[in-house]
């Protein structure tokens, strides 16, 4: 995967802060630039994941938690049409429509080796933690005839050590994110676990 680097630090404009598409505007914009089904199940995902932890752990109001969620619906919505933009194109995209910096920021920090953005805020680092991990784990769910039921953390371990499960997948990735966001990988893991199967295929 060659990606540029973004080449910038500052995103947004701070008169636009807390500004969000409606979830209509941010639904249509997915169906309209993500063609790949299973890109838009993983947007989803990682969407909702942001959604829960930004209630649950941050407890943070409807407001916020949709600002977080709007933050992974979107945080690969160029790669489907525009690989060689990836990123760029949905940075841009969004400071047209004039959205809250804070989310346009958290979209370009979500693989810091890949744009040389640095995740500075909890939402940065909570898109960069759970993109890679949300990943392995639903691919992990797609070979257990229970799915998501039943499934445990130890399970999840032994897929990760596996270098050819998933292999796609950036441990290095995952442990620099969970340092990062200062999280044990046991609490992210549990977290997944527990609300990836909430989202509908
Ligand atoms: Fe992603």
């Amino acid at each position: 995967m060659e990606i540029l680097p973004i080449g910038r630090t500052s995103f947004g404009n701070a008169a636009h802060a807390g500004n969000t598409l409606s979830r209509e505007e941010a639904h249509t914009l997915l169906q309209e630039w993500v063609k790949n089904e299973r890109l838009q199940l993983h947007m989803r995902q990682v969407g909702h994941l942001m959604r829960r932890w930004a209630a649950e752990k941050e407890g943070l109001d409807e407001a916020d938690q949709w600002r977080w969620e709007m933050a992974g619906l979107l945080h690969d919505a160029d790669w489907d049409l525009w690989p060689e933009q990836h990123c760029r194109k949905i940075i841009g995209e969004l400071e047209k429509r004039q959205v809250c910096p804070a989310v346009i920021r958290a979209i370009a920090s979500h693989g810091p080796r890949y744009f040389g953005v640095e995740p500075e805020t909890s939402m940065d680092k909570m898109l960069y933690a759970f993109d890679e991990l949300s990943g392995l784990i639903h691919a992990y769910s797609l070979m257990r005839p229970g799915g998501y039921t039943g499934m445990d953390i130890k399970g999840v371990k032994k897929r990760l050590k596996e270098k050819s499960f998933a292999a796609n997948v950036s441990r290095e990735d995952i442990l620099d994110a969970c340092q990062r966001a200062a999280i044990q990988q046991d609490e992210l893991i549990g977290f997944i676990i527990k609300h990836q199967g909430e989202v509908g295929e």
